[in-house]
């Protein structure tokens, strides 16, 4: 199945064909530049800034693909004109489906894809999708490149059930996935190997933990702010982090009083905390990378942000761990923009390892909201008999801000 995919949830705006698990073409448009000023995502900034660059990004992927619409004619680009070189482009004249991000996010940016999909639904009578980001993030792992090669070179070894952990601006879900194939119960099945695209593979999600207030890489951003490390933080406090002393600064591990089934989060405390020893006590001062900056307080800057980096990690590696725990599940997919983290992979890789398990983290370059993943997400939502058809039923998509899988029992 030949997929265009939308993703406008925040602020990324991305375009990507997706045949079956393999990304053919992607184009991604980074917002961040747009947002620098607020400090964070501006809803407004972003909706106008996807409005903008959607139709370029839709018109340069299908271009570099030689992809056309099912009611068009075919591409007619020199490349698929000259009949030598006709052999060397894939030519991908039939698009099966679209697809697009329809929550959770920002209800002004949701609405620029979920409009643009729908558009092209009606017109060109294909099949809508409408995928969840968090599934998104979760197939991101299982993406391959056109070549057929995965991106997860360990991918082969992920079994169902297993658990995820999403982190990112907007999100810190625990969550367990699942595939019931259909073909298992047939009797004359004779490959017992289940296919993640088959159409009877049906893959499921259910919710374990989440947070109950900030989202990880949100607190980092603000941290990040206070520390005069720009937007978004992430990145430069994994930098001045790898410089400085973990254990400088002590840090309370969030709701660990709790009973053993709880695995939701909470990172606001640590915010606060954060920010109190920052102004009071400590008196770190903030960042600049002007030469007048003293060595102390470039020393104190990174020990503050290792030790800073170390709580969010601890209180995401403590859920992890009850979570295996709880479950008896031992393989953990790791994904979202903060799961570009280096440390954090390298700690949560040794957690798994621990409980006799093993990380699967999504590919560099896959960590951040990106269109691939919302295209294979949408092959597991079509073979759950999500897509539709009907011009009614398309024009009643709504986006959904605060989609969420369903919780455990
Ligand atoms: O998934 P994403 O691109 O967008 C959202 O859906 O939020 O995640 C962005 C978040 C930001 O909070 C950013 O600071 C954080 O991911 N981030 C990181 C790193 N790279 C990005 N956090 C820690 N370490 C990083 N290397
Ligand atoms: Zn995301």
């Amino acid at each position: 199945m030949i997929v265009i995919a939308l993703e406008t949830s925040c602020d990324e705006t991305s375009v990507a064909v997706v045949d079956h698990d393999r990304l053919v073409a992607q184009s991604t448009y980074s917002q961040i530049k747009h947002h620098q000023a607020f400090g964070g995502v501006n809803p407004g900034v972003a909706r106008r800034a996807h409005e903008e660059r959607l139709p370029l990004l839709l018109k340069r992927t299908l271009a570099r693909t030689h992809t056309t619409f099912p009611n068009q004619k075919a591409c007619d680009c020199l490349y698929c004109r000259s009949p030598r070189r006709s052999s060397l482009v894939v030519h991908r004249s039939s698009i099966d489906a679209i697809a697009v991000t329809v929550g959770p996010g920002l209800p002004p940016a949701l609405e620029v894809g979920l409009r643009t999909a729908k558009e092209i639904a009606i017109l060109h009578s294909l099949p809508l999708i409408p995928v969840n980001h968090l599934e998104g993030h979760i197939a991101s792992v299982f993406l391959k490149r056109s070549s057929g090669a995965p991106y997860v070179k360990n991918i082969p070894q992920l079994q169902f059930p297993f658990l995820s952990l999403i982190v990112s601006g907007g999100h810190t879900e625990l969550v367990v996935t699942e595939m019931n194939d259909e073909r298992l119960k047939m009797k004359d099945y004779e490959n017992n190997s289940s296919s993640i695209l088959h159409p009877s593979s049906l893959i499921s999600h259910l919710l374990l933990g989440q947070t109950l207030d900030d989202a990880a890489g949100e607190v980092i951003d603000k941290v990040g702010r206070e520390l005069g490390l720009g937007y978004p933080a992430g990145p430069v406090l994994e930098h001045m982090a790898r410089l400085g002393n973990p254990k400088a600064y002590p840090f309370p591990l969030p709701l660990k009083n709790t009973p053993q089934s709880d695995l939701n989060f909470s990172f606001s405390g640590l915010k606060t905390k954060a920010v109190q020893m920052l102004v009071g006590d400590h008196r770190i001062g903030t960042y600049t990378q002007r030469p007048r900056s003293s060595n102390v307080a470039r020393r104190s800057i990174q020990d503050f942000s290792a030790s800073f980096q170390q709580a969010v990690i601890d209180a995401l590696a403590f859920k992890v761990t009850r979570a295996v725990k709880h479950t008896g599940i031992k393989q953990l997919v790791l994904t979202g923009g903060v799961s570009a983290n280096l440390e954090l992979r390298r700690q949560l890789r040794q957690v798994m390892k621990a409980c006799g398990g093993q990380l699967f983290t999504a590919p560099i370059g896959f960590t951040g909201d990106n269109a691939g993943m919302i295209g294979l997400a949408a092959t597991f939502a079509y073979n759950r008999g999500e897509g539709l058809t009907s011009p009614e039923e398309i024009e009643a998509v709504d986006r959904q801000p605060n989609l969420q899988f369903p919780l455990t029992k």
